[in-house]
């Protein structure tokens, strides 16, 4: 990959190369993916003679790792930018770096847009990072938005960011060749590639050596995962992950409903630590919206997908994502979507008002036409239903015991922890003598519809 855009900025200040400063802060915003970008970002730069710091105050660098998937992420980015500009002020030396998918949408534009900004660096242009900081120091824009076909930064070992030293996410795939629709990460990501297996196991081997106790495979679409067209595929790829220890948990995230396969599905079932939910998601239960997404499957495809996961997999828990408001959406699609929550009863899910995203099928194509007012109290019927079918999945949890992974003390009190059960569900339940890592047996006796309160048993 090579830098395709430097320019002269014009400023006051003039630093040198030996002036560069080294201590770096990095903020993370989105999706799991965005949290193991940064986590490679540290790596790349700890490598490069750049020191990791949590304090923002001490930093000579900070970079904002940034989402484009709905108007409101972006948003939240620039607001939050204000804040860095007040540092500036007060630290002109302070270098100021955009990475990930708004980098990428929006190119030279944040240039104009956010005069603070020296470095702009998307998803494949990480390792170019040191580079584009010695631009930046030298007085010169650092920009590099090249998307590749083939960068998987598999040999990168990630720093983990979160300290709990439990649990950690391993990319496998990166980019997407979905083409939903209403979906900018086509755009931001690139093309959809697998990395190499072998790295994969080995960092998590690596990561059973430190410690850790559970790891989330990470994709767009793990389903697509394809090594060596064909030599090994994600149902493969699961099964051996899961055979590097027996006290290992293995989750993964995201399943595609048309891709999704029944010897995905065989292999969760045999495989004891191979966690029992799937996040499968829908958007809509209207198969003419569905079209209209570009989703490659209809409301019956999905259902017969669920009752397929149901068989083999009786305990399995099911969340979703949806989107309401979708250009042309009718009441009836509507009641269609709250229609198919009911049917499959999903234990949690993911929901949004729809966001008219620049430059992606829908928003050339169709209007983005359901009034504001209209999204909102669809959503607030979604949200509500689903609160309902949450409540009615954790009361079903009553008296049963899960085995659960302690990965930290309770927000609410220090006397207790909180751990997930196999499917996913938040359980607190009193410390006794047990620490964060440790597996613990644990007895439901009260519930809301977001966490199982229990007691360990013995
Ligand atoms: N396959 C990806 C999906 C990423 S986007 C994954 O790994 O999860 C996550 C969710 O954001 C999507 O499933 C969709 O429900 C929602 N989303 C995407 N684009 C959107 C838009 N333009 N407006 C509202 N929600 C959107
Ligand atoms: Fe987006 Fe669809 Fe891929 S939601 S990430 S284009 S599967």
């Amino acid at each position: 990959m090579e830098k395709i855009y430097t320019k002269y900025k014009e400023t006051s200040i003039s630093l040198t190369t030996d002036e560069i400063k080294k201590l770096f802060y990095i903020e993370t915003y989105g999706c799991q993916m965005n949290v193991a970008d940064s986590e490679l970002v540290v790596s790349i730069l700890n490598n490069s003679n750049f020191v990791h710091t949590e304090e923002i105050e001490l930093a000579d660098l900070i970079f904002i790792n940034t989402c484009s998937i709905r108007e409101n992420a972006e948003q939240r980015v620039r607001n939050r930018l204000q804040n860095f500009g007040v540092l500036k002020r007060q630290k002109p030396s302070l270098i100021i770096g955009i990475l990930g998918c708004m980098a990428e949408r929006l190119k030279e534009k944040l240039l104009e847009e956010e005069k603070l900004v020296d470095i702009i660096a998307g998803p494949d242009s990480y390792r170019s990072l040191p580079d584009l900081v010695r631009e930046a120091s030298e007085g010169e824009y650092g920009v590099n938005v090249l998307l590749s076909r083939d960068e998987t930064y598999a040999d990168i070992s990630p720093v983990r960011l979160d300290k709990n030293g439990v649990s950690a996410f391993v990319t496998i795939t990166r980019g997407c060749d979905n083409m939903c629709a209403f979906c900018v990460v086509p755009f931001t990501r690139g093309r959809e590639r697998s990395r190499n297996p072998q790295t994969i196991i080995d960092e998590v081997k690596d990561l059973v050596r430190s410690g850790y106790k559970e790891v989330t495979l990470l994709g767009q679409n793990v389903d697509k995962y394809n090594w060596n067209s064909g030599e090994l595929n994600f149902a493969g790829l699961l099964e051996k992950t899961a055979t590097v220890s027996p006290d290992l948990r293995v989750r993964f995230s995201t399943s595609y409903p048309a891709d999704i396969t029944d010897e995905v599905i065989d292999v969760i079932a045999r495989n004891e630590n191979i966690c029992k939910y799937i996040h499968l998601p829908v958007q809509s239960g209207s198969n003419n919206i569905l079209e209209k997404m570009k989703r490659k499957y209809t409301s019956e495809y999905y259902l017969d997908r669920i009752k397929a996961i149901r068989a083999k997999i009786p305990d399995c828990s099911i969340s979703t994502d949806i989107i309401t408001g979708y250009c042309t959406e009718t009441e009836d699609d509507h009641k269609q979507t709250l229609n198919l929550m009911e049917k499959v009863g999903f234990d949690f899910s993911y929901m949004f008002k729809y966001s008219e995203r620049p430059n992606t099928y829908a928003q050339r194509n169709f209007p983005d036409d359901v009034p504001e007012d209209i999204k909102a109290r669809r959503i607030t019927e979604i949200i509500d239903l689903q609160n309902k079918l949450s409540l009615l999945s954790n009361d079903n949890d009553k008296g049963k015991i899960f085995k659960v992974l302690i990965e930290g003390i309770s927000k609410k009190s220090n006397n207790q922890f909180f751990g997930r059960n196999s499917q996913n569900k938040v359980v607190v339940f009193s410390k006794s003598i047990y620490k964060i890592g440790d597996y613990v047996n644990v007895k439901i006796i009260k519930n809301s519809s977001a966490t199982l309160l229990g007691e360990i048993v013995e």
